[in-house]
């Protein structure tokens, strides 16, 4: 290329083919990505067939622009595969891949592998090429690339666990085929061959270090990332400095996968910052991501597309036999991994079963697309490669693509329709009339009463009339007719339209600064949980699912555990504060749900459902609250200080709110505005520090609540205190079981607890103790004591517990009197 300019009106010349052809796709109902090509190719054409004779004015200098157009092997691998595979992880739901990320990742790199395998060795055995050559191809042509196939998914409405396993597959093909690409390319350019375990080892290295660079930089990055929320686009600027950074700093300095890396980076960001940044701005994030992607592919494209023409003059004979046996033995894998090693990860228990017809649309779906293109450019630009190899694999790689786009991505609408999975469930069908129903009542309503109010008597208004109402009534009928949807499947209905919403409401709040990203993020596990079982199990899996959302968390057994073990006490104030603000958050959106959101679910299930879900959102409402208010009761002032902070800022939304509607009607200036915003800034900084949590489990403040305790002389309490560790119970915990062997006695220093004897049990409050029969007589514990909120325990050891009754002769008696009392009363029953 002569000139700087000439690179600049190439590159714009293909990104305005490349969006003008978007709304043609559209409007033609095509693949974008199959018309991109077929331009390319038509561009191609001219140029390779009329590029001299159309060399005068503007014209020929856009057509010299293209030819000249000049990419470099570098250029794809720094510049384009970092966009490329970045883009794809940040729009993966992280937390579903994780779930499935082992049988993801047997599919993706085992089907890599099998694939790669399948496709080089009959190649190798029909056209005589080295076998490293024909590895390098099976392996660039085994990179699916899912878009068609995920969007037809998501459409469908088909199960998201679905959809996750082949974006998932296709992100980790996409990532196991450049590694071993780079490997094999390597190999190839150095000319040394690698054994077997060599090549694992060597994989396995710069696999696993590339996820490793990639995690350890996006840490850092979303760290920055999120103290620098406010600021979008500083934000959006160090996504794409990550991306590059984590790419270069792995593949050039460190020497292992820069796409696992950023792979890895996108994942890391698409986790985190989702819950870092504000949704707005998480959404101009992807969407400037999205934007980058389109030109990635675009030029790609468009790049191969030109290059066609050329390739397709030089194919012969063994070329063309050689494309046949890629199309050939790569549909075969495909097949092999959907139908061999599909169900084997199924059987396992690693995935759902998938049905057939599902597995039909991924072998036809998988179509290969830019990750191949951009591949099989790198070795058309890389000099160090023999030129027959080039070409070679440049017509199969290039070759299969165009045939899975024109043959595969063209029809695969039709194999769909033709397995039945384009019609709407029985379900969404029922949904769908009702929707339909309402909605044209309610219009031919309001076009009634506008032409009544406007007095408007023309016969054309009229029709348009009696046309609405004739569709409301049709709509009716069939909305009426059986539909095979039961009550519960229309509870089943309104619970997940009210799911949806709740968590819209989540995020929305969280927008607005009323959560914390850590609350948010519990808060959106919890209710995807709830929306999953309801859709896997109904009715049924949404109560198990919601009873499991209030229990606590494996974090705060965590720490819970840490505390009872070595006194930790950190942890768990800030886990007991984190699960208030959780409830705290939940009921107000729950309440809100119940107000406002009912009524509509109301309408379009019916009245016996709308009654059901009204029960069932009201008994969660009420469970939610029950949570709530253990902790409230046992940390009041913590709860109260909480509380004041929420309405606080409530109070200052509305009042910014109410300031802007003022200014927005031109009655405050400018300067008033920002001045009172002002105003309210100040104030929001007093009330916006969290108030500190405090679990009040220091020994001696413990031991002053119970009195048998506190009424020892001084330094006797002092000894005590040595003794004695603080223990708290929460809500429904069985703190000794009945049966078991005793370790410990407690006393109560704050709380209640039944202890199940008999019919009706015995409740313990401040200043009882438990525990001391199986101590005393060394015998099984007598009964079950479970906490009926949370208590605060102090805990005597069993080892501890004979010498401290010797240096208490006072109260050696008295545990004594009182466990004799008890057993009797036992042995009584
Ligand atoms: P232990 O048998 O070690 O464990 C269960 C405890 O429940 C027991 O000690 C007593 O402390 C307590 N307990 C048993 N029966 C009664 C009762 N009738 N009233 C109050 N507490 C009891």
């Amino acid at each position: 290329m002569e000139h700087i300019w000439m690179s600049v009106l190439g590159l714009i010349f293909i990104l305005t083919i490349a969006v003008l052809l978007l709304p043609v796709a559209k409007r033609v109902n095509f693949p974008h990505t199959v018309l991109l090509a077929i331009v390319g190719i038509a561009l191609g054409a001219v140029i390779e067939f009329a590029g001299t004779r159309l060399s005068i004015g503007f014209i020929g200098d856009l057509v010299r622009s293209l030819s000249g157009f000049h990419i470099t092997a570098d250029m794809v691998m720094f510049v384009f595969l970092p966009t490329l595979v970045f883009e794809s992880a940040l729009s993966i739901d992280v937390r579903r891949l994780m779930e499935d990320i082992g049988p993801i990742l047997f599919l993706a790199v085992i089907g890599l592998l099998i694939s790669t395998f399948v496709v080089a060795l009959p190649l190798h055995w029909a056209t005589g090429t080295g076998l490293l050559v024909c590895l390098l191809l099976g392996c660039i042509v085994s990179a699916t690339d899912p878009v068609a196939v995920v969007a037809l998914f998501k459409e469908l409405g088909a199960p998201k666990r679905l959809t996750i396993l082949v974006e998932g597959e296709s992100l980790f093909n996409d990532a196991t085929a450049i590694v071993l690409f780079g490997i094999l390319l390597m190999n190839i350019v150095s000319g040394v061959e690698v054994g077997v375990l060599s090549g694992i080892w060597q994989f396995l290295k710069v696999f696993v270090g590339g996820v490793l660079v990639g995690y350890v930089i996006a840490l850092a990055f979303s760290w920055v990332i999120g103290r620098l929320r406010k600021f979008t686009l500083v934000c959006i600027t160090l996504t794409i400095v990550l991306a590059y950074l984590a790419f270069i700093v792995a593949e050039h300095y460190l020497h292992v996968s820069g796409v696992m890396a950023v792979v890895t980076a996108g994942l890391v960001i698409g986790s985190r910052g989702r819950v870092a940044i504000p949704p707005e701005e998480f959404h101009a994030l992807h969407e400037v991501w999205g934007q980058l992607g389109f030109w990635a592919i675009s030029v790609i494209f468009i790049l191969v597309g030109l290059a066609v023409p050329a390739l397709l003059a030089a194919i012969d004979g063994a070329l063309l036999i050689g494309l046949m046996v890629v199309i050939l033995t790569a549909t075969l894998a495909r097949v092999g991994v959907i139908y061999g090693l599909l169900p084997l990860v199924s059987r396992l228990g690693l995935a759902h079963h998938v049905s057939s017809a599902y597995s039909t649309v991924m072998v036809w779906g998988g179509l290969r697309g830019a990750v191949s293109l951009a591949l099989v450019l790198i070795i058309v630009e890389n000099d160090a490669i023999a030129a027959e190899t080039r070409q070679f694999l440049a017509v199969l790689v290039t070759g299969f693509v165009l045939f899975t786009l024109f043959v595969q991505a063209t029809t695969i609408r039709k194999v769909m329709s033709w397995l039945g999975l384009d019609e709407l469930a029985p379900r969404d069908r029922a949904i769908r009339d009702r929707a339909m129903a309402r909605t044209l009542t309610d219009v031919s309503a309001d076009v009634a009463r506008m032409l009544e109010t406007e007095e408007i008597e023309s016969g054309s208004a009229r029709a348009l009339l009696s046309s609405y109402e004739r569709r409301a009534a049709a709509a009716t009928e069939t909305a009426s007719a059986v539909n095979g949807m039961s009550t519960e499947d229309w509870i089943t209905v309104g619970l997940a339209t009210l799911v949806a919403e709740e968590k819209h409401r989540y995020l929305e709040q969280f927008g607005q600064g009323f959560i914390p990203p850590r609350v948010l993020r519990e808060l959106v596990v919890r209710v995807e949980d709830i929306a999953d079982a309801l859709k896997a199990e109904g009715v049924e899996g949404y109560a198990a699912a919601v009873a499991k959302g209030l229990g606590f968390s494996r974090f705060f057994r965590i720490a819970m555990r840490l505390q009872r073990r070595i006194g930790l006490t950190g942890p768990l104030t800030y886990r007991m504060a984190l699960r208030f603000q959780f409830l705290f958050a939940m009921r107000s959106v729950l309440d809100d749900l119940l107000t406002a959101e009912l009524a509509a679910v109301r309408t379009l299930v019916g009245e016996v459902a709308g009654d059901g879900v009204d029960e069932l959102l009201r008994e969660r409402l009420e469970a939610v609250g029950l949570k709530l208010a253990a902790i409230r009761l046992q940390y009041p002032e913590y709860a109260q200080a909480m509380e004041r902070r929420h309405f606080g800022r409530v109070a200052m939304r509305l009042e910014k709110a109410n300031y802007a509607e003022l200014h927005d009607h031109a009655i405050i200036s400018q300067d008033i505005h920002e001045n009172l915003l002002e105003d309210i800034d100040a104030r929001s900084r007093g009330i916006e520090t969290l108030p500190k949590l405090d679990l009040g489990l220091e020994p001696r403040n413990l031991i002053a609540k119970v009195s048998v305790l506190s009424e020892l002389s001084g330094d006797r309490i002092l000894g005590i205190a040595r003794l004695l560790k603080p223990y708290l119970a929460v809500p429904d915990e069985t703190v000794c079981r009945k049966g078991d062997a005793g370790d410990a006695l407690y006393f109560v220093s704050n709380g209640s607890l039944d202890v199940d004897v008999g019919e009706t049990p015995v409740q313990l409050g401040s200043g009882d103790f438990f525990g001391e029969i199986a101590l005393l007589a060394e015998m099984p514990r007598t009964a079950t004591v479970r906490s009926i909120g949370f208590s605060e325990l102090l805990i005597l050891k069993r080892d501890d517990f004979l010498p401290f009754l010797e240096a208490n002769p006072d109260l050696k008696e008295r545990i004594e009197r009182v466990a004799a009392e008890r057993f009797d009363r036992a042995a009584g029953n």
